[in-house]
């Protein structure tokens, strides 16, 4: 059986971008693959400042995967932090990786071209923290959305360059990227993103979730007109929670005209609420019972440990550090 592994930051609400783009694949996957997936909270220091913001979106985010199935017996389901293995394992990275290789990371150089995140070294180093979480549980395969293809690229390289440095120690890891759901489109047409303010959100009440499917922007095409399935979001986000006769006859509705997106967002809406329905119960059910899901994180941390502290051995020997 392959091995996976894969992290999601805990950096505020799940987005439909978020699931289509990485969770269900992360729950789907658990069927055939022994699967490690743990939440970022040091990469998500970068961005979070607020202790309890902190603490509420890492126990919101296990609380997510609980109720969206995740079966954390299958799963080693952990917190990063928790395991002081990655930390360490990413300074002796550090010592191997050329500053180049990080100077030509997308993010960093979005972060110091917008000057919307502030560019510190935890910000720069971000990839190498990443290549330790991953080398550290040694996976065949790394489920991530596309925008995380170079920091899998960025991993493979560091792995390289200690191997080639220390021994063959690592082997590479492979991204696994689902091309149909590459990019998920936020509510105004850009990459959905908790950074637009352009999401919509799974676990929010009822209220805030109409108000998102229906802030979808759409074209001034009027009412009685046909519609054009291709540029449409709400259609496009609709087809990726459908059944494909249900996008047919939805798209045969586009096609004849006489059907407003005001129509078409409420099928998306009501799309959304059966779909994530039993995971909303679940969610605000779990809302009364954190303490189950602090020791589902519990039990998942030493499982990882276990794992890390092996690896971690094999890399300070490797390194002559003990
Ligand atoms: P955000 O952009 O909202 O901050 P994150 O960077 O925390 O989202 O992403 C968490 C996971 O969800 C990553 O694996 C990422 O690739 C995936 N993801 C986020 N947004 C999208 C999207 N719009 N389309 C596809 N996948 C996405
Ligand atoms: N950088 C990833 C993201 O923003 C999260 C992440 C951290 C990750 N460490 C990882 C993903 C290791 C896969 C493997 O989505």
């Amino acid at each position: 059986m392959k091995r996976i592994l894969s992290g999601v930051q805990p950096s505020g609400q799940i987005h439909l971008g978020n699931y289509l783009g990485a969770i269900r694949k992360h729950i789907e996957m658990q069927k055939n693959h022994e699967c490690y997936l743990f939440i970022a909270d040091l990469h998500a220091l970068t961005t979070v400042r607020d202790p309890d913001q902190m603490r509420e979106n890492v126990l919101n985010l296990a609380k997510a995967y609980i109720a969206l199935g995740l079966d954390t017996k299958k799963t080693v389901f952990f917190q990063q932090s928790a395991i002081a293995e990655h930390s360490e394992l990413c300074w002796i990275l550090d010592s191997l990786t050329p500053m180049g290789l990080l100077e030509r990371a997308h993010a960093w150089k979005d972060a110091k071209a917008k000057g919307k995140k502030e560019a510190t070294v935890g910000l720069f180093n971000y990839p190498v923290l990443q290549a330790a979480d991953i080398l550290l549980y040694k996976p065949d395969l790394v489920p991530v959305g596309q925008d995380q293809k170079q920091h899998i690229e960025m991993t493979r390289d560091i792995a390289i360059k200690f191997n080639q440095t220390y021994g063959e120690t690592f082997h590479l890891p492979e991204p696994l990227i689902g091309e149909d759901v590459a990019v998920i489109p936020g509510t105004d047409g850009q990459k959905m993103s908790k950074s637009y303010g352009n999401t919509i959100d799974i676990f929010a009440d009822d209220r805030t979730l109409k108000k998102q499917v229906m802030g979808i922007q759409t074209n001034s095409t009027p009412l009685e007109k046909p519609k054009d399935t291709k540029k449409c979001i709400v259609f496009n986000l609709y087809s990726l929670l459908a059944t494909p006769t249900e996008t047919t006859s939805l798209a045969k509705k586009y096609k004849k005209g006489g059907f407003g997106y005001g129509d078409a967002k409420k099928l998306l809406l009501e799309k959304i609420l059966d779909h994530f329905g039993e995971a909303r119960k679940t969610f605000f059910n779990l809302d009364k019972n954190p303490k189950i899901v602090q020791n589902t994180l519990l039990q998942g941390n030493k499982k990882a440990k276990a794992l890390a502290e092996k690896t971690l051995e094999e890399v300070k020997k490797k390194a002559g550090l003990i």
